[in-house]
């Protein structure tokens, strides 16, 4: 278990999702996002070697859930949401420090992930964990046309 963040929100843990998980992961995903993922692609993530996914839990609940892939030395954060009641707790913050730990215990050292560029709370949240602008997708939004931001991280200094 890594110790990067000190949570502020009680007995928080994180551990693997599974398929059993998948409704109440769609739950909070419905209400954080535009546009988002159907329960066929987070079934679908759970298949697949190179993807990992992680729940929070607390009192027998999903508070919140991390989806990333890993592909040799990179880390790709694909999806992070935390339930609306448990905003501000910490417990994005657990949930990448859980990420950093097992993907570099997996031997990577950078991780990457893109933004809506009108997220200041996410962006907010990954300035913290050392993320810095490197690039910008055009339009990568389709519903709004929005640009995405491309940050990375090293892990280098976090651990
Ligand atoms: C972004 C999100 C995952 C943050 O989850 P969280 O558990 O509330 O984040 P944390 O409590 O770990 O926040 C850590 C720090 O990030 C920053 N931060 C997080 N949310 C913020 C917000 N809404 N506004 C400003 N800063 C914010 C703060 O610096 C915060 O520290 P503080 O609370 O001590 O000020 C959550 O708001 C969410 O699910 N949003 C909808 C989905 C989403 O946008 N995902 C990211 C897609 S790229």
């Amino acid at each position: 278990m890594c110790a990067l963040v000190k949570l502020n929100g009680g007995s928080v843990t994180v551990r693997e999702m599974t398929s059993y998980d998948l409704d109440e992961v769609l739950a909070i995903e419905q209400t954080s996002f535009s546009t988002p993922w159907t329960k066929a692609m987070f079934r679908e993530e759970l298949f697949i070697p190179l993807c990992h996914d992680l729940v929070a839990m607390c009192d027998e609940r999903i508070v919140g859930y991390i989806c990333f892939s890993i592909v040799v030395d990179e880390v790709h954060l694909r999806n992070i949401a935390v339930h609306g009641d448990w905003k501000r707790r910490g417990i994005a913050s657990k949930m990448i420090a859980e990420m950093i730990c097992l993907s570099s215990e997996k031997g990577a050292d950078r991780v990457t992930l893109e933004v809506r560029e009108s997220n200041r709370g996410a962006i907010d949240l990954y300035k913290k964990f050392g993320f810095v602008v490197k690039g910008v997708r055009p339009l990568y939004y389709n519903d709004t046309g929005e640009d995405a931001l491309i940050l990375w991280a090293d892990f280098e200094g976090m651990l």
